[in-house]
């Protein structure tokens, strides 16, 4: 039996760990096991990882070693947590994937989308996700409407700009994997993205 693997993806405060808490509510209410990770993290090598990947004091480091910190800590958690768990047919849910990397690594870095395809394929081999939420607004209303960005990370800090970028590198992630990546419109109030999240899952998951 294979579980499913659901991953939720969106540039920074457009309220993807509202709608993540959400739905882990949502299956414990309704009894259905699952498994809620985030990215970077998830196991104790991906965490100390992403310290270092969100540390203020790494401002130096580049674009490239960004990318691979990702990929390392994403293979730990592939093999120790993922992979066995889909196995079980457990239902699995990451806050941030490989798209991420695409958008923020990818696109507002500049390394390339093909770059970041080969990595990711390197990295992730056979598991991809069935169904990818991207939790869709662009930045500048996502910052509009919290009252201004956080900057309680290197890469909350980065400006608007970058930002952009990202919101663009998601939107040609849209535009390669439209089988799997589907775009909720981000800007309805919580409980109205919540009703389009859960009707996506319950027709392409094993979500009931
Ligand atoms: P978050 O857990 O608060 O979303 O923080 C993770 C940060 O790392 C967020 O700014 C997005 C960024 N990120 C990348 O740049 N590339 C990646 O591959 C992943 C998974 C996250």
């Amino acid at each position: 039996m294979k579980g499913s693997f659901i991953t939720f993806e969106g540039c920074e405060g457009v309220g993807k760990t509202t709608q993540v808490e959400r739905l882990k509510r949502y299956l414990e209410e309704s009894g259905q096991r699952a498994m809620f990770l985030r990215e970077p993290g998830g196991t104790v090598i991906s965490e100390k990882i992403r310290e270092m990947l969100l540390s203020k004091e790494n401002d130096k480091m580049n674009g490239k070693c960004e990318a691979l910190l990702y990929s390392a800590a994403r293979a730990q958690l592939l093999g120790e947590v993922v992979a066995p768990a889909l196995e079980e047919g457990t239902i699995v849910i990451c806050d941030r994937f490989t798209d991420s990397t695409f958008a923020y690594q990818g696109a507002a870095r500049g390394l390339g989308m093909d770059f970041i395809d080969q990595l990711n394929k390197l990295t992730c081999g056979e598991i991809v996700p069935d169904v990818t939420i991207f939790l869709d607004m662009p930045p500048r209303k996502a910052f509009e409407r919290k009252g201004g960005a956080d900057k309680n990370d290197r890469l909350e800090c980065q400006g608007v700009e970058f930002h952009e970028k990202v919101y663009e590198g998601y939107k040609e992630v849209a535009r390669r994997y439209p089988e799997r990546f589907v775009c909720v419109d981000a800007s309805k109030d919580v409980g109205g993205v919540w009703q389009d999240v859960i009707e996506v899952l319950r027709k392409r998951t094993s979500v009931k």
